[in-house]
C-alpha cells in the first residue's frame, strides 16, 4: 500500500530507519548536537535569517499552528482571518478561544480570498496579526510566494504581521520568510516526507522581539513559544521530552531536501507532478479540478470533484493506495490525493488508469 492522502505521506526508506536508532537522553550533547542540525536545516528551508529562531515541538501540525496563535495573540488583539477552507476555519476558531477579535474574509470553493481583497482590509482597518494558511489542504488550494510578499509588505506598513500556517505546503512550495511574516508554522509528516510527531514554528527575528516583549504567562506551557527558544538560545535543548527517534528523521529527511536536492529543486518536483497529474486526468468525462486554475492549485495536493468520493476510494485502496476523501460536507463529493513524499510519476500514471476505470464503471 501507498500513502497518497495530503499527509502523512510515503516516507522514504533510509528516513525511516533512522527511527530505528538508539533513544538518547535529551538532555546529552548527542541530542544537542542532533537539534541543532534540525534547526540549522529548517532555517535554509523557510529562509530564515542565522538570528530567526525555530521552536521544536512534539505534535503535528495542529499543535504547531496553536502554539503560533496563542504565543503571538493576546486576548483582545485584533487579528484578521483568511479563510480558503477548513484549515483557514481551524486557525480563526483557534485565534477566537485564544480570547482575540477575529474578523474573517472567506473565499468561494476552490479559490483563494484575492490578495487586493486582503490588501484593502490590511490598508483601512487596523489588526495586531493577519492569519493566512499558505496552502489549503480541504481544497488544494494555494498563495504563491509573490502573493504572500505582497501581504507580508502591507501588513508591515499598516502595523500588523502575517502569521502563516505552513503545514501542508511547506518544502513543496516557496513557503520562505519574507518581510513581515512573523512565524511558520510547520510539521514533519507532509511535504518534508517524514513520519508525523514532530512540529516547528519558525520564528522571524522581528517575531521572537515581539514574543519575549508582549511575553504574559496565560499559555499552556507545551505551546509557550518563548519556553522553546529561549531554552535552545541558552542551551541547545528542548524544554520538554522531544521525539527523539523523530527528530532523527526528520534530520535524514532535511539532509535530503536540503542538502542534497536542494530546496528549490525540491519544490519543483512537486510542481512537476502537479502538472503531469492534471494534465493526465484533464481528458476524463466526470473529473473536475476544484481549485479554480492551475496558479490556485496547490503544488502538494490535487483535488478533484466527483460522483462518489468513497467508491473511488475503494477501488485506489485495491489497487494499492490510499488517497484521502474531502473534509466535512465535502466527503463524497470530493478526492484529494497527496503529491509529496517518496512517490514517482509510475504511481501518479496507476491512479489516474483507476480513476478512469472506476469511472467508466459507474456510467
Ligand atoms: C493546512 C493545514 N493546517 C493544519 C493541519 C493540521 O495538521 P495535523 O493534522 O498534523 O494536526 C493540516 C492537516 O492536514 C493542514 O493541512
Amino acid at each position: 500500500m501507498k500513502l497518497l492522502t495530503p499527509g502523512p505521506v510515503e516516507v522514504p526508506e533510509r528516513v525511516l530507519k533512522r527511527c530505528c536508532q538508539k533513544v538518547i537522553s535529551h538532555r546529552s550533547q548527542d541530542f544537542r548536537e542532533l537539534l541543532t542540525s534540525v534547526v540549522e536545516k529548517l532555517k535554509k528551508l523557510v529562509k530564515l535569517d542565522e538570528d530567526g529562531a525555530i521552536a521544536v515541538l512534539s505534535g503535528s501540525g495542529t499543535t504547531a499552528v496553536d502554539a503560533m496563535i496563542w504565543s503571538f495573540v493576546k486576548p483582545g488583539d485584533r487579528v484578521l482571518v483568511v479563510v480558503n477552507g477548513e484549515f483557514g476555519e481551524r486557525a480563526a476558531d483557534s485565534a477566537i478561544r485564544r480570547g482575540a477579535q477575529v474578523e474573517a474574509i472567506r473565499a468561494k470553493e476552490g479559490d483563494v480570498v484575492d490578495v487586493d481583497t486582503i490588501v484593502d482590509r490590511l490598508e483601512n482597518k487596523n489588526y495586531d496579526f493577519v492569519i493566512v494558511v499558505q496552502n489549503e489542504t480541504s481544497m488544494a488550494v494555494r498563495y504563491t510566494f509573490e502573493e504572500l510578499r505582497k501581504i507580508g509588505k502591507v501588513a508591515q506598513e499598516n502595523g500588523s504581521l502575517v502569521l502563516v500556517d505552513g503545514v501542508s505546503g511547506l518544502a513543496g512550495d516557496k513557503v520562505w520568510f519574507t518581510d513581515g511574516v512573523a512565524a511558520i508554522a510547520g510539521c514533519t509528516h507532509k511535504a518534508i516526507a517524514a513520519p508525523p510527531g514532530a512540529a516547528f514554528v519558525a520564528i522571524s527575528p522581528e517575531g521572537a522581539e515581539i514574543i519575549r516583549k508582549r511575553y504574559s504567562e496565560d499559555i499552556p506551557p507545551a505551546l509557550d513559544l518563548k519556553r522553546y527558544i529561549d531554552k535552545y538560545d541558552s542551551v541547545r535543548e528542548t524544554p520538554f521530552t522531544p521525539p527523539i527517534t523523530i527528530l532523527y528523521a526528520l534530520e535524514e529527511a532535511l539532509k535530503i531536501i536540503v542538502d542534497e536536492i536542494g530546496v528549490e529543486n525540491y519544490i519543483d518536483i512537486h510542481v512537476q507532478r502537479k502538472h503531469y497529474f492534471y494534465n493526465k486526468i484533464r481528458h476524463i468525462d466526470g473529473l473536475k479540478p476544484v481549485p479554480k486554475n492551475m496558479k490556485v492549485a496547490s503544488n502538494t495536493l490535487a483535488a478533484l470533484w466527483v460522483e462518489n468520493a468513497t467508491l473511488i476510494q475503494q477501488e485506489l485502496r485495491k489497487a494499492g493506495y490510499i488517497i484521502a476523501t474531502g473534509i466535512k460536507e465535502y466527503k463524497n463529493k470530493m478526492i484529494r490525493i497527496g503529491l509529496m513524499g517518496d512517490i514517482n510519476f509510475k504511481d501518479l500514471d496507476i491512479v489516474v488508469q483507476v480513476l478512469e476505470q472506476s469511472l467508466t464503471k459507474q456510467k
